[in-house]
């Protein structure tokens, strides 16, 4: 069964929002027609000139643009991104995509920006371009709904932020053609590059999912950026696997991010260098965002704390792991971290990123680098999460705790966020027990409304006994 929120997209609205298809127009070759007399070969070359070149007269005159084309520029007919995943519909090109595609970049409020959020249907890249369209920036998504997990999940993203007037393109970082089009049709002032490979397990299936999307995706992507005129300034997602086996906490961007645990980790480390040789090479602003372990509505469901909600509703076991021992604790943890905090360092990241210097494709002086680590600054052991799932769905879980596999995972970790207090504002809100109060009411919603609505009859009735006890309705809460 189709998952449904209360007022969630349903199917027909998913299909409203695809970008249209356009067909194909083949010319025809015009037949031959037979000369009854031989001319002579001068008078042959000359006829064919003179048709050849009244041919290319006519089709320069009737075309419908005779600007000249850019050095990348894609053809005006849709085309099919050959990097799409198989459950992916992309088609791009035409007037009409390109009328939707400005519409949804239009800057809305003065001096706001105008911004490509790279993985718009993914977790945080659907928050972060509502979170800006909601201010007046002009916002447009590009995603290639890969089927890493549930697509219909994506598609529901991405019919949310077409609703508020943000467009998801159908496409892949890693089509040059497609990125050549988006900058030469919207003078991005900014990218918000969250598109990727994620996950840490998924690696020891399919590895070059990671390199292509992470280390060869970013490199289109960057190659496209420095590129455009203007050059925008680049926020993108590292991820704080980059500390890997780093045992200084809690981790500050000075310490060691030479010792990944997980092909994950290495290609957001390799991600970081590589942008590095962009801001030297072409001074193009580039600001790395170490996200730590994100959770919340609308949230991924290979993390945890979904997977988690979802087995402990069904009866199962979860499995929890155990670290060997060392320095810290014997239980993993974890500095989760709530989504709008997450988003909250986007935007300041975004707001305070100085300008690319670049122009041409060469760089006229040196470009702001940063990269700043995004936590929510204490750790919980994974052994709390699920103690808080148990009380907010009031379900026992099965618990099934075993030694951590060497599978990439990495026993603890921690954000010192200093950094990005002092230059970014970031100032984390949201406790643990607060935001996953917040996805368990959007997971009970969206997948089992009956039982949403079960707890919501139960909250009501114990706030109707304990207002007739207090004789105030603040207790209820
Ligand atoms: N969620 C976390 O806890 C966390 C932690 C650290 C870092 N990050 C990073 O933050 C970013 C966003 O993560 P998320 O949790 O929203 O993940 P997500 O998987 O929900 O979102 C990523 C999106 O990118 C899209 N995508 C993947 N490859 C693409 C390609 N080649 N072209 C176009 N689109 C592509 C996917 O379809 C997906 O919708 C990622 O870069 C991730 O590595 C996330």
């Amino acid at each position: 069964m189709a998952p449904q929120l209360t007022g969630a997209p349903g199917p027909a609205a998913v299909a409203a929002v695809k970008p249209q298809f356009h067909h194909y127009h083949h010319h025809r070759l015009p037949p031959r027609h037979h000369h009854p007399a031989p001319a002579s070969l001068l008078s042959k070359l000359a006829f064919w000139s003179v048709c050849s070149l009244s041919l290319l007269l006519a089709f320069l005159l009737l075309s419908p643009s005779s600007a000249p084309v850019a050095p990348h520029a894609a053809p005006e007919s849709p085309r099919r991104s050959l990097h799409a995943s198989p459950s992916s519909t992309a088609s791009w090109g035409g007037a009409a995509w390109e009328k939707k595609v400005r519409a949804s970049a239009r800057v809305r409020r003065p001096r706001g920006h105008s911004v490509l959020v790279t993985g718009a249907a993914g977790f945080v890249g659907c928050h972060a371009a509502a979170a800006l369209r909601r201010r007046g920036d002009g916002v447009l998504g590009l995603d290639n709904f890969n089927d890493y997990y549930d697509t219909a999940l994506k598609r529901g993203r991405a019919t949310l932020l077409a609703r508020s007037g943000v467009y998801v393109v159908d496409g892949d970082i890693g089509d040059a053609e497609l990125l050549a089009k988006l900058f030469d049709v919207v003078p991005f002032t900014h990218v918000l590059h969250l598109a990727a490979q994620a996950g840490v397990r998924h690696a020891l299936v399919d590895p070059m999912s990671y390199v292509r999307a992470n280390v060869a995706g970013l490199v289109g992507l960057l190659e496209a950026a420095r590129s455009a005129n203007p050059q925008p300034a680049i926020v993108w997602a590292s991820s704080s696997s980059v500390y890997g086996l780093n045992s200084h906490v809690p981790f500050s961007e000075h310490d060691r991010t030479d010792r990944p645990a997980s092909l994950y980790a290495a290609t957001k480390k390799a991600g970081e260098e590589i942008a590095h040789v962009y801001n030297h090479i072409y001074g193009l602003s580039l600001t790395a965002l170490r996200f730590f372990t994100v959770y919340g509505p609308w949230g991924r469901p290979d993390m945890a704390y979904f997977f988690f909600t979802r087995d402990i509703l069904a009866g199962r076991p979860i499995t929890v792991y155990e670290s060997a021992g060392g320095s810290h604790q014997t239980t993993i943890s974890r500095d989760f971290t709530y989504i709008d905090d997450i988003v909250k360092g986007c935007v300041a990241a975004l707001d305070t990123a100085g300008r690319s210097t670049g122009s041409g494709g060469k760089k006229r002086g040196p470009a702001p680098f940063r990269t700043y680590n995004l936590g929510n600054t204490s750790p919980v052991p994974v052994t709390q999460l699920v103690d808080l799932l148990e009380k907010l769905l009031k379900v026992k879980a099965v618990r099934k705790v075993v030694k951590m596999p060497r599978n990439g995972d990495v026993p603890y970790t921690h954000a010192n966020v200093s950094l990005a207090q002092r230059e970014l504002g970031y100032r984390p809100s949201t406790d643990l027990q607060t935001g996953l109060k917040k996805f368990v009411r959007w997971y009970l919603e969206y997948y089992h409304p009956e039982l949403a609505e079960k707890q919501k009859q139960h909250a009501g009735s114990n706030g109707k006994r304990s207002r007739g006890r207090n004789g105030s309705s603040s207790s209820a809460r």
